[in-house]
């Protein structure tokens, strides 16, 4: 089987799992955290290289202010145990998306687990927090114009794919194989818009909370079953 290099995840649902529980959606969000890191394990076992999980768009902020409070709570313990984490399992952490919105604690450890986790060999692990994609094509585009008024890039046609992707807050990771998104909705909510233009895409029913290993294992298996074909044609397609 192949073992997609690059799966991302848009981990959702976890409000409904807990509210078809009769408990509060808050209580979804810390069992949906604490499944990151079960999920971070099974891809490294899997030999997956490299995981990407959405943990808070942009958008989100439109959320009611309780719900935000509890998540950004949630997100420095969350910090503080990945850092532990990154060490015992030798993961790499990079951080995706605009963290200047978050506040200055959240930041500091969001550093701490970068700098910290920096030489690991193991799984490259992006945590998308306040990541929108829109927002990181903007800021993109405008580190490019400003090199541009600075005279570093001369003339708009040295303007390339790879001018733009280097500029994206994923400068230097592969494009994402998978895109696995978790409770039944079958949107993309703003993720990885220029990265994920040739990845499969996969929805399940089962919500953030619930998704386990084998879960994971049925996604690949299902990616098994596509033929990507980039716009050409696979070996045995042509006449
Ligand atoms: C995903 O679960 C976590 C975040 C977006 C922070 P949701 O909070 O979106 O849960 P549902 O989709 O409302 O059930
Ligand atoms: C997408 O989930 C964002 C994250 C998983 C962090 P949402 O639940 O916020 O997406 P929408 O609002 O249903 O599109
Ligand atoms: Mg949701």
């Amino acid at each position: 089987m192949e073992i997609p290099r690059h799966v991302a995840i848009i981990l959702d649902g976890n409000g409904r799992w807990a509210k078809s529980r009769m408990m509060p959606r808050n209580y979804g969000h810390v069992r949906g955290a604490a499944n990151v890191e079960v999920i971070c394990r099974a891809a490294d076992e899997l030999g997956i290289k490299y995981l990407t999980v959405y943990l808070f768009s942009t958008e989100n902020w439109r959320r009611n202010p309780d719900e935000i409070k509890a998540l950004m709570k949630l997100f420095h313990s969350y910090t503080r145990t990945a850092i532990r984490q990154a060490r015992e399992n030798n993961m790499k952490c990079r951080v995706i998306g605009d963290p200047s919105a978050l506040d200055e604690t959240l930041q500091k450890n969001l550093r701490e687990l970068v700098e910290s986790s920096k030489d690991n060999t193991g799984l490259n692990f992006q945590l998308a927090l306040n990541y929108g994609s829109r927002d990181e094509i903007v800021r993109a585009v405008r580190k490019i114009a400003s090199d541009v008024k600075d005279g570093k890039i001369e003339d708009p046609a040295a303007i390339t794919e790879e001018t733009i992707a280097s500029s994206l807050d994923t400068a230097g990771i592969p494009d994402p194989d998978l895109l696995i998104r978790t409770s039944g909705e079958q949107r993309l909510s703003n993720y990885l818009l220029w990265q994920m233009a040739y990845s499969e895409l996969y929805f399940t029913q089962t919500p953030w909370p619930a998704f386990t290993k084998q879960d994971l294992e049925e996604a690949i298996e299902a990616y098994n079953q596509r033929t990507r074909r980039y716009g050409g044609l696979k070996k045995g397609e042509e006449d």
